[in-house]
C-alpha cells in the first residue's frame, strides 16, 4: 500500500480529470477565472489520459505530470521521437517529499518503454530538472525593433500576401512542417493547435487570438514562410506610435524571413516591433543598414533535453567535424543507472556517425544532462561542463568533444507547451 510519503503513482481515469486540473492549477495557483471543469471538458479531446499521470494519496490527487508524444529535429534535419513533457506540479502541501522524483522515475521507465529518444521539457524554474539528467539546450530570446532605424541593404525577394484565417488554417501547418524539417531543435505540433494559435478556437480563460496573417510567396508561386501579428495602439502628441507585436514568424528559408521582416517594419503607424522566443541571434539583422535598429533582450533557457537513448541521438545528429572517441554517461534514476548510462564508442565525420555501447575505457566521462544541454549545439559543453568538469582521460577531449558538437546554426524551439 502506498503511504502518504510514497503516493501511488499512476495514469488517471476520466473522472478524475477534473481533481487533476485542479491539483495542477492549485500547485500554479493562477486560476485565470476557469473552474477545473472547464479545463478538464476543452482539454478532454485533446488529451491522451493514458499519459496524463496522477500521484494519489488515497483518491486526492497530489501531484501531476503530463506526457505526449513528439518528434525532435537533430542537427542536419533527423527527426527523432521524444517524450515532450507538460502539466508537472505538486500540492503546495507536499512539497519536497520526493513526489516528483517519483512522478520523474516512472515517466523515464514510461518513455524508455516506448523507446523514445529523449525527453524534452520547458522548465518553470532552472534549478528543478537538472537533477533529473536534463539540460538547456536551446535558448530564445525578445527582439525588439525601431522600424523607424531599420533599413535594409537587401531587397526582399517574393511577395507578401494577407490571408484570412480559413487559408492561414490550410497553409501554416503546411509551412511549419517545412520549417521543422530544417530547424534543430524544433518539435512536431498537433494539428488541433493551429486552431487556437489561429483564435478558431479558444481556451478557457485564454484571449482568443484575434491578429493578421502575412504569407511569404517565392517569384514560383511556393509560401515560405508566414507571420502572425497584432498590434498595441500608441499615440505621442499626435503621433502614431504603435508597437506591432509579432506572434509568431516562422519560415522554411531565408529569403521568406527576410521579406516577411522587411513587410513588418515597413508598416504604417509603427514604432516598433516586438516578438518573443526568437532565436538569440537573428540572421536577418544583419540584413539591416544599422543593426542597432534591432535590440535582442530577455535572454532564457527554452527547450530542456534528457537523452534516454544516446546512441540514437548521437548517431542521428549531424556533425562538422570528424572525432573518434569514447563517452561515459553518468545518469541515475531513483538511484539507479538510468537508460542513458554506459559507456558509448562515437565515431562523427561529416559524411555520417556510428555510436554504440562499448566496454572500452572512457576517454570522458560526463553527466547525461551536460550532454543534453549540448548535444544540439546551442549550449557549448564547456559551459554546462564549468561547475561540475567531465573527467578527462587525456588531455583536451573536452575540447574535442566540445568542438564536435558545436552547430553552424543555433537550433530554436518556437512551441511553448
Ligand atoms: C517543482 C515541483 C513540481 C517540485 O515537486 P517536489 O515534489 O517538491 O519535488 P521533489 O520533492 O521530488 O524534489 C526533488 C529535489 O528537487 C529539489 N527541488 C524541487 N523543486 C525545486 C525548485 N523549484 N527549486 C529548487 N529545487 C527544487 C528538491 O529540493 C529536492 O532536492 P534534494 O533531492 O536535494 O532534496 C513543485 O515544487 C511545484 O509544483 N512547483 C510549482 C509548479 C511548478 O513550478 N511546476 C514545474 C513546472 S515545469
Amino acid at each position: 500500500m502506498p503511504t502518504p510519503s510514497s503516493p501511488e503513482i499512476r495514469p488517471i481515469r476520466e473522472d478524475e480529470l477534473e481533481a487533476w486540473f485542479e491539483a495542477f492549477t492549485t500547485a500554479f495557483y493562477i486560476w485565470h477565472n476557469v473552474a477545473p471543469r472547464a479545463m478538464a471538458e476543452a482539454r478532454r479531446p485533446i488529451l491522451d489520459l493514458d499519459r496524463a499521470i496522477g500521484a494519489f494519496e488515497g483518491a486526492r490527487s497530489v501531484g501531476t505530470f503530463r506526457t505526449f508524444g513528439s518528434e525532435l529535429t537533430l542537427p542536419g534535419g533527423a527527426l527523432v521521437p521524444v517524450n515532450a513533457v507538460t502539466g508537472v506540479s505538486v500540492r503546495p502541501t507536499h512539497r519536497r517529499r520526493g513526489i516528483l522524483s517519483a512522478m520523474n522515475a516512472d515517466d523515464v521507465r514510461r518513455a524508455a518503454d516506448r523507446a523514445d529518444a529523449a525527453s524534452v521539457l520547458i522548465a518553470s524554474e532552472w534549478p528543478i530538472y537538472g537533477r533529473f539528467g536534463y539540460g538547456p539546450a536551446t535558448w530564445a530570446a525578445r527582439w525588439t525593433v525601431r522600424t523607424r532605424a531599420a533599413r535594409f541593404l537587401t531587397a526582399p525577394v517574393g511577395d507578401v500576401e494577407l490571408v484570412d484565417v480559413g487559408a492561414a488554417r490550410q497553409l501554416l501547418p503546411e509551412i511549419y512542417e517545412r520549417h521543422r524539417a530544417s530547424q534543430p531543435g524544433a518539435i512536431r505540433r498537433d494539428d488541433v493547435r493551429w486552431d487556437f494559435e489561429l483564435g478558431i478556437r479558444e481556451w478557457p480563460g485564454r484571449p482568443r487570438w484575434f491578429g493578421s496573417v502575412a504569407i511569404h510567396r517565392a517569384p514560383d508561386g511556393t509560401a515560405g514562410g508566414y507571420a502572425r501579428y497584432h498590434g498595441e495602439e500608441q499615440w505621442e502628441q499626435g503621433i502614431p506610435d504603435n508597437v506591432l507585436i509579432l506572434d509568431e514568424l516562422l519560415t522554411a528559408n531565408p529569403e521568406a524571413e527576410l521579406a516577411l521582416w522587411a513587410y513588418l517594419v515597413r508598416m504604417d503607424l509603427t514604432a516598433t516591433v516586438r516578438a518573443d522566443t526568437r532565436r538569440p541571434r537573428e540572421p536577418w539583422v544583419w540584413h539591416l543598414a544599422d543593426a542597432r535598429a534591432a535590440r535582442q533582450s530577455r535572454l532564457g533557457e527554452m527547450l530542456w533535453v534528457r537523452i534516454l537513448d544516446v546512441p540514437r541521438i548521437l548517431s542521428n545528429r549531424a556533425y562538422d567535424r570528424s572525432a573518434e572517441l569514447v563517452l561515459e554517461v553518468l545518469d541515475e534514476v531513483a538511484g539507479r543507472p538510468g537508460p542513458a548510462a554506459g559507456r558509448y564508442r562515437l565515431e562523427a565525420s561529416p559524411d555520417g556517425a556510428a555510436c554504440r555501447r562499448t566496454d572500452a575505457a572512457a576517454d570522458i566521462t560526463l553527466g547525461g544532462d551536460q550532454l543534453g544541454a549540448a548535444v544540439l549545439g546551442g549550449t557549448r559543453l564547456v559551459d554546462a561542463t564549468r561547475a561540475r568538469p567531465p573527467v578527462e582521460s587525456r588531455a583536451g577531449v573536452l575540447r574535442e568533444l566540445d568542438a564536435l558538437l558545436r552547430t553552424p546554426d543555433e537550433p530554436w524551439c518556437a512551441t511553448w507547451f
